[in-house]
């Protein structure tokens, strides 16, 4: 298995949202008083990677003229928050913990052993798609270290051997449904 860089969209065409995902977004939006849409933002930007899988720079030019607001408000707040994905990902986004607590009880050591296993490195997807590998600062887990998230979904007190065991989980489609 080769390890590969996401490849980054190659086109800064238009994007659209698709029916299902306007609809989310115009409810989102009614919820909120007149003038406070922009609320609104970290939200879609869920949305938007839920039907995406990542969030362009073409999604969010969408985004901000959907809230009427400028791009660089939508990049400010998709570029700080490390659970928005700004390039293509893998099927499954392991985000592991590397702050302080889950690194004493071997979160560096975990990362190692699952760039190896998957054969790629920190910020890499594997070749076939279904793996990108990435850090995280702080999910808010810190007494079930070393843990990472994949999705929504939370995996605590991890070993080596459960990161094999969560690696053919995921491949088998287990949490897809989840
Ligand atoms: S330090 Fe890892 S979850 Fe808080």
């Amino acid at each position: 298995m080769k390890a590969h860089q996401p490849v980054s969209q190659a086109s800064n065409e238009p994007v659209e949202f698709s029916e299902a995902t306007m609809t989310k977004i115009k409810e989102l939006i009614s919820s909120y008083p007149e003038g406070k849409h922009k609320s609104a933002l970290i939200r879609i930007l869920h949305l938007v990677q839920s039907e995406k899988g990542w969030v362009s720079v073409p999604s969010m030019d969408k985004v901000a003229e959907i809230l009427n607001i400028q791009p660089i408000e939508v990049y400010e707040v998709a570029t700080f928050y490390t659970m928005f994905h700004l390039e293509p990902v893998g099927k499954y986004v392991f985000e592991v913990c590397r702050t302080g607590p889950c690194m004493l009880v071997g979160s560096d050591d975990l990362i190692d052993h699952i760039g190896k296993k998957l054969n790629i490195q920190v910020g890499e997807t594997t070749s076939d798609g279904m793996f990108t590998l990435k850090t995280a600062e702080c999910l808010g887990g810190c007494g079930y270290g070393p843990l990472l998230q994949c999705k929504y979904k939370f995996h605590e007190h991890l070993s080596k051997e459960r990161v094999d065991e969560l690696i053919e989980e995921y491949r088998s489609g287990k949490y897809d449904q989840n």
